[in-house]
């Protein structure tokens, strides 16, 4: 753990240059847009530990993949997202003398991420091998309102000296993944050209061929006057660069403004990205720096609208939930239905910016709550246009029939996972994008979206659950047998009880649907039925079946449910009597000591409960996190907010807290040590759930959010933004009180601590929690709303 970030409510902050940190401020640091991302490299020259990283989402490479023993079913490759042509780089020569801050004495060295209006600052003072000492201070960002655009303004100014500063701007192709399988180069050179104070670079990939056009126009002003450049190109293989030579006076900055583009063949012709790069080009520099970064702060400030947490009394929890906020909207915006939310985003290289369950079990959530429904749509869609890959996946390994099994890890639909009990046996995923349809539905009442696209993806589901499971004569019941659940330190395993309780609720909700399309929309219905030919009595008789005979493992003398067959065979030594030297177990232990423990790494029946709370009374849920709880090593960050949010559901308000704060801070202090390779997105996802569902204890029901908040012991006040249907509200809760804003949108009822409030447009209600008075507008008697 390092706590070398400096608290601030709406910035992040980093003191003084330690190159050790380096790699950890450059993930955490990064910018993007949806479109594209950069981690925090410096535009200068440095030869120093760094992750080169500029990504464009959706273009990959498919990594040929290694593996020892292959085994039939196998994927070929790994997609993986590409580090593309860096464009922040600025080259500077001192007098001919480099500047790169792995050579120079630094002081005064601070970087700065502005989350409220969205652009990375850093200022540092240099001071060469020779002596000479400039100062610099660089401002850029992602655009949100061009999503293929950024831009940089690089001031420098000498300190102790006058001379000649060469000032290369550059666009440089020639980039690597540290991460490749055969330490290849993703990139060819297509064409590039330099003119004037502009150049680009047009890079395709190999095998995919994805076109990716990257260029860059800038200016240079000294006392406030933009100067005419000396400009002289620079040639160089998969480069483009123009170099400058300008005089410097000592105590006078120089200001380098560089506004750059990244256009890939996803939206534009390929034959047409150099004419479209430089329309762009011409158009952001027309707009010019100052206009492009009071753009970026009104869409940044339209976005916090929607998201903001606010919380008081606690500058660190404040920090870190607005940081998870900020990261999670830098990578996803939701206008593209192509796009996915990597567990990494475009922080780092880490899961190959690929697509996991994380998307539909824990980012669902957040973007339903605060962004407009269009952007899980376009989540959900992403995966129903990769249908019919799923069908060849499952068809690969057997199945039949139009049988769907979602891919463990995609880019493209194409399953790109190689450890056996991963790629075949942790179907539970297929479970999670049937939740997802089902989530979606019910916060967004959007049920045309069922006939035109969801029934489709459930009854393929489906079909691969009632092919997945077998009849067990010796049980007489159906098993599901071979699998790893989502705690990955058990494989195949006989009958994973999240992984069973996932498929029969999956079989159940294709039937609820089917039914509900059937009778809403009969002709889309017929026309599906026929196109994917469901045989509709006879496959959902075995739904049924299935449904109604599924062995569920379940323990009588614990009265839990059982994790998989023969879990309490295991040696029952409980997490909090391990050693702290063996922590992590999956850096300490051996695999196979891992296997045969009883640890779980993420949340696994406690995720199923999560899920389908409802079905279950508050002492069966007790009991099973009162079992499960004290078994699990939280290995994975996307376990504690789970168990936040049922320690909330419990009422123990402490725990909860407690687990909150597990990942809350998790790249913000780099609890893992791993945030160098880059920030854990989908996580972030999981914290927001445990403010919101946990300490506000928000659900929906029947149609209607309710709430059951707590306010964490240490915090003042919490208060957090929600869109439902198109009202948007804002919840605040204090030490004795819940206090709903009607924010805009139509009216709306909510439950508040089982309290009926009804909230019209522009008014407030306030509910004690103590005496739970309710103090609002009391609703029409002809009240017809959700
Ligand atoms: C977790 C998976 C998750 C993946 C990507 C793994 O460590 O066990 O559940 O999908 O990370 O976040």
């Amino acid at each position: 753990m390092k706590d070398y970030i400096q608290i601030d409510e709406w910035k992040i902050i980093e003191e003084g240059f330690d190159p050790h940190h380096n790699k950890i401020s450059e993930s955490i640091f990064s910018l993007g847009n949806g479109r594209m991302g950069q981690r925090a490299n410096f535009e200068e020259a440095y030869s120093g530990d760094t992750l080169q990283g500029n990504y464009i989402a959706g273009v990959y490479y498919p990594d040929k993949t290694r593996v020892g023993w292959w085994k039939n079913g196998y994927p070929e490759y790994f997609a993986k997202v590409l580090n593309a042509a860096n464009w922040i780089g600025i080259d500077i020569a001192i007098d001919g003398e480099q500047l790169d801050l792995a050579k120079c004495e630094v002081t005064g060295f601070r970087r700065e991420l502005n989350m409220k209006d969205g652009y990375l600052k850093r200022n540092f003072t240099a001071k060469t091998a020779k002596g000479k000492e400039v100062e610099v201070e660089a401002v850029r960002f992602c655009s949100m309102a061009d999503d293929e655009s950024g831009a940089i303004k690089y001031t420098l100014t000498p300190l102790n000296f006058s001379g000649t500063v060469t000032v290369t701007p550059f666009i440089d192709g020639d980039v690597v993944n540290k991460d490749s399988n055969y330490d290849e180069k993703f990139w060819d050179q297509v064409k590039k050209e330099t003119w004037a104070a502009c150049g680009y670079i047009q890079m395709r990939t190999k095998k995919t061929g994805f076109e990716v056009a990257t260029g860059m126009e800038f200016s240079i002003f000294q006392n406030g006057q933009q100067i005419p450049t000396n400009a002289q190109p620079v040639e160089k293989e998969k480069y483009v660069a123009v170099k400058n030579e300008l005089r410097v006076t000592q105590g006078q900055s120089t200001t380098i403004i560089k506004y750059a583009a990244n256009l890939s063949s996803q939206n534009h012709n390929a034959a047409d990205l150099a004419n479209e790069l430089k329309n762009t080009l011409s158009r952001i520099s027309g707009k010019g720096f100052d206009t492009m970064l009071a753009e970026q702060a009104s869409a940044w400030a339209e976005k916090w609208k929607h998201n903001d947490i606010i919380i008081e009394g606690d500058a660190s929890a404040q920090q870190a939930i607005r940081f998870n906020i900020f990261q999670l909207n830098q990578t996803y915006t939701g206008e593209d239905d192509r796009l996915n939310i990597g567990p990494k985003g475009f922080t780092g290289e880490k899961y190959g910016g690929s697509t996991y369950w994380d998307t539909e079990a824990y980012c669902v959530p957040f973007y339903l709550s605060t962004a407009d429904q269009k952007v899980t749509r376009n989540l959900l869609l992403y995966r129903y246009k990769q249908l019919g890959k799923a069908i060849d996946n499952a068809k690969l390994l057997g199945f039949d029939n139009g049988a769907a099994l979602y891919p463990m890890v995609t880019m493209d639909g194409a399953e790109c996972h190689n450890e056996w009990e991963i790629t075949f046996e942790e179907i539970h995923r297929n479970g999670a994008i049937a939740y997802a349809i089902f989530n979606y539905v019910r916060y967004t009442a959007d049920e045309a979206y069922l006939a035109d696209y969801g029934l489709e993806v459930l009854i393929a589901i489906a079909r691969f659950w009632s092919q997945r499971v077998n009849w067990s004569d010796d049980k007489q019941q159906y098993v599901m047998l071979g699998v790893t659940g989502p705690n990955e330190y058990e494989n195949n395993v006989n009958n994973n009880w999240y992984t069973s309780k996932l498929a029969t609720w999956c079989m159940q909700y294709t039937m609820d649907v089917a039914a509900k399309v059937k009778a809403a929309e009969p002709e889309k219905y017929t026309t599906l039925v026929n196109s994917i030919n469901f045989k509709e009595a006879e496959e959902t008789a075995r739904f049924r079946d299935i449904i109604e005979k599924m062995y569920l493992p379940y323990d009588d003398k614990l009265q839990v449910f059982l994790q998989q067959d023969g879990y309490l065979d295991k040696e029952q030594i409980l997490v909090k009597d391990l050693p702290a030297t063996e922590r992590p177990i999956n850096q300490k232990w051996s695999w196979d000591r891992i296997l045969r423990s009883c640890y779980i790494k993420q949340a696994d029946v406690l995720q199923g409960i999560y899920f389908f709370e409802d079905q279950y009374d508050m002492e069966t849920i007790r009991r099973n996190f009162d079992f499960y709880e004290p078994r699990t090593v939280h290995e994975s960050s996307l376990s504690p907010c789970v168990h936040s949010i049922l320690a909330a559901k419990l009422g123990d308000e402490a725990r909860a807290y407690e687990f909150y704060l597990r990942t809350a801070r998790l790249d913000l202090d780099d609890y893992n040590n791993d945030t160098e390779d880059g920030c854990h997105i989908t996580s972030m996802a999981g914290t927001w759930m445990a403010v919101v569902e946990g300490f506000g204890g928000m659900r929906v029901r029947d149609g209607k959010l309710s709430f059951q908040p707590f306010l964490p012991g240490k915090w003042q006040s919490f208060s957090f933004n929600i869109g439902f249907r198109g009202t948007f509200i804002k919840v605040i809760v204090s030490r004795d009180t819940v206090k709903v804003n009607h924010l805009s949108g139509p009216d709306i009822n909510l439950l508040i601590r089982e309290c009926e409030c009804y909230l019209k447009a522009g008014s407030a209600t306030v509910v004690k929690t103590t005496t739970v008075t309710v103090e609002a507008p009391e609703p029409p008697a002809d009240l017809d709303i959700a």
